[in-house]
């Protein structure tokens, strides 16, 4: 029996609601396999804020650091919307991204074939299945390069004063490169080996410092057979041949966009987990990738599916408990083949539609079950 320490980081919306079932599903897990899991809950994002007047309490990142692993909610609503960036709810994700040093994120879209017909694209399109991974670059790139404001002297060329300016710039070294394209062919290596690397190497010189890399490191893994793909381009490729994509490897600008697009095909965002791994032996920060959906908050009829396969992701990858993890998965395939669902995944009247907790009690006798 080994004991496994989670942070539990409910955060704002629904996330309090969906990571008490992922909590309630570990513990039957815990159960069940003999091992014991520690739970710690700490604020971070709009109720930190308000409790602290600050979204990332350095508590909250330190019990984030001491643990085997971080499961997160969600973060963010309409009341902290007006907040400078520094105060907003999102500077919590990126400092625990970067304080944890996550800067590989895996983000999943699997079309369940019980949910085809939820994809809103053509069932000639997506009829063998979507299943594509996006490795997003986390702690790099625009969202932590220099950024700022400052007014300009400037004219534009009919003479009007071109007032304020702001800029971001996107920076990346090659050794930042180098380790998120290692995930990206290493996951190539353990699905159908093809990768795709997306960029904007026709412009960007950061994405031609991206091409170069790859070529260097690309030997290493023989067997993959990659290719470049411009950002533009895969945003359209990911509608017209989602079910030839498989693993798709990118900047952290263009991983959040494109994963966006991805999660969107599979119809059922309430549905897709994400990973966020640093350096091996260090913890790894498992999410739901919907948001904090303030307008169902509370209701009871949030979909806890994408927390739990979240929780999943997180036996498998922190833990080392792959058996666990796929049973957990099994049983929620289980579940969805009952023709139960929440509220958000329901395409027919044929259904039982249940509620967070309901949902959460089925996916649990499924798994005590296997
Ligand atoms: C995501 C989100 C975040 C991001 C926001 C909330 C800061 O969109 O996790 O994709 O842009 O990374
Ligand atoms: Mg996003």
């Amino acid at each position: 029996m080994t004991k496994f320490n989670i942070c539990v980081i409910p955060g704002d919306g629904i996330g309090p609601e969906v990571t008490k079932s992922a909590c309630e599903v570990l513990e039957a897990v815990g159960k069940k396999s003999g091992h014991e899991f520690v739970f710690q809950d700490v604020i971070a994002g709009g109720c930190a804020i308000d409790q602290c007047d600050d979204p990332l309490p350095s508590e909250t990142l330190e019990a984030a650091k001491n643990s085997d692993a971080v499961l997160l909610g969600a973060v963010g609503g309409p009341k902290w919307d007006n907040l400078p960036g520094k105060k907003r709810p999102e500077a919590a994700l990126l400092g625990l991204r970067k304080g944890l040093g996550l800067f590989a994120n895996l983000r999943l879209a699997v079309l369940f074939p019980e949910l085809r017909s939820a994809s809103p694209l053509r069932e000639d399109i997506v009829k063998d299945g979507v299943d594509i991974m996006i490795v997003r670059e986390l702690t790099g790139g625009i969202y932590f390069g220099e950024r700022g404001t400052a007014p300009s002297d400037g004219v534009l060329e009919d003479g009007t004063p071109k007032g304020m300016e702001a800029y971001d710039v996107e920076r990346y070294s090659e050794a930042e490169i180098e380790r998120i394209l290692k995930v990206g062919f290493t996951i190539a290596m353990q699905r159908k080996k093809r990768l795709i690397v997306v960029d904007k190497a026709n412009i960007l010189e950061t994405s031609r410092l991206w091409r170069k890399v790859t070529e260097k490191i690309a030997p290493s893994f023989p067997e993959v057979a990659y290719e470049f793909m411009y950002v533009d381009n895969a945003s359209m490729q990911l509608l017209r041949q989602a079910a030839q994509m498989d693993v798709i490897v990118t900047s952290n600008m263009f991983g959040d966009i494109l994963s966006d697009e991805a999660g969107m095909i599979t119809g059922s965002i309430g549905m897709l987990p994400s990973a966020s791994l640093g350096e091996p032996g260090k913890p790894g920060m498992y999410e739901p990738v919907h948001g904090s959906a303030p307008d169902i908050a509370g209701k009871g009829i949030a979909n806890p599916l994408a927390t739990i396969l979240s929780a999943a992701m997180l036996l498998r990858s922190s833990l080392g408990l792959s058996d666990e993890a796929a049973k957990v998965e099994q049983a929620v395939r289980a579940v969805l083949a009952g023709g139960y669902r929440t509220v958000d995944i329901s395409l027919s009247k044929d259904d039982t539609i249940l509620g967070t907790k309901e949902m959460t009690d089925k996916v649990i006798e499924a798994y005590l079950d296997l």
